[in-house]
């Protein structure tokens, strides 16, 4: 079994990016900087968030994140969002989700600059990632996508399972692992919750993806030998193992799945690393501005 190390993978990455940063600010040029809005006290939001902006400070980036208390009304988040759309010395932004009911999410995201949208989750950045033009790919997806490359893991003919289909990870990872392209060649099956027989489907899979948010989901006797695990679910559990009386754990039951698949990403230091270097090669790549002139 190999595992997908998206903690080393990312390292590697990160230390590309510093070195650019390194280089752009030799030449007396300002860094790239990202703005993360927060909103309300969610906990898992607030560490991504921290995640996010550790990781910016890592490498050189200038990084902002904004609170806001849960109770902000729209209006005053869409003026906001606006300020930062006309602020040159900001490359990228993005809103953490989720946000609180009184809040439409697709108003909010439409409200970005699809120019500074490097969580690529603005409706000309979907389309464009539909028609394969240039864009700014959904962070999590696009992770996912150079574990497979890096680790050289093959796809053309091969089946991918996806479990979960949400805007952020399940339907964009499903039209990125059917693109014509030498490590995105799979004939995608997209599951969910209304899925009859899942069991047949995941015994089939060469690939599978799990985006489901149930811890532990996945188990040995569901999948076929030899077949390639990714877990996007992280899941915090309550265990007598820790100090802190809770562990994290994805939707695949590791231990098991781990004697029987070719290659799998461990819960934390699998995907997780790699949406966060996503991100900030997108924030790179809109500073840089490459994408959209
Ligand atoms: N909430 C969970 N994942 C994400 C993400 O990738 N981006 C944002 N903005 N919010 C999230």
């Amino acid at each position: 079994m190999i595992l997908l190390d998206g903690k080393s993978l990312s390292k590697k990455i990160k230390t590309d990016i510093k070195n650019q940063v390194d280089t752009f600010k030799s030449a007396g040029k300002r860094p790239p900087h990202l703005v993360a809005i927060l909103i309300g006290d969610n906990p898992a939001s607030q560490t991504y968030v921290s995640a996010k902006k550790k990781s910016c400070e890592e490498i050189g980036f200038n990084s902002t994140v904004i609170k806001y208390p849960e109770s902000i009304s729209q209006s005053k988040l869409l003026d906001e969002i606006e300020k930062i759309n006309v602020n040159n010395e900001i490359d990228g932004l993005i809103v953490q989700l989720p946000l609180p009911p009184h809040i439409e999410p697709s108003l909010v995201i439409r409200n970005i600059s699809y120019k500074k949208d490097v969580d690529g989750f603005h409706p000309i950045n979907i389309g464009n990632m539909m028609l394969q033009q240039p864009c700014f790919l959904p962070a999590t997806p696009m992770g996912i996508m150079a574990l497979i490359e890096n680790y050289n893991i093959e796809t053309t003919g091969k089946s991918c399972l996806i479990i979960g289909r949400s805007n952020i990870v399940g339907s964009p990872l499903s039209i990125l692992m059917s693109r014509n392209t030498k490590f995105a060649n799979c004939t995608v099956t997209l599951a969910h919750s209304k899925t009859k027989d899942l069991n047949l489907l995941t015994k089939k899979a060469d690939i599978i993806v799990m985006a489901l948010g149930v811890p532990k989901f996945l188990t040995n006797d569901m999948i076929k030998d030899s077949s390639v695990i990714i877990d996007v679910g992280i899941n915090r559990i309550k265990s007598n193992q820790t100090k802190s009386g809770w562990s994290l754990v994805g939707d695949v039951d590791f231990e098991s799945v781990k004697q029987k698949c070719s290659h799998i990403t461990p819960v934390p230091g699998g995907v997780g690393p790699m949406t966060i270097v996503s991100l900030l090669k997108n924030t790179l790549l809109s500073y840089k501005r490459v994408i959209y002139k």
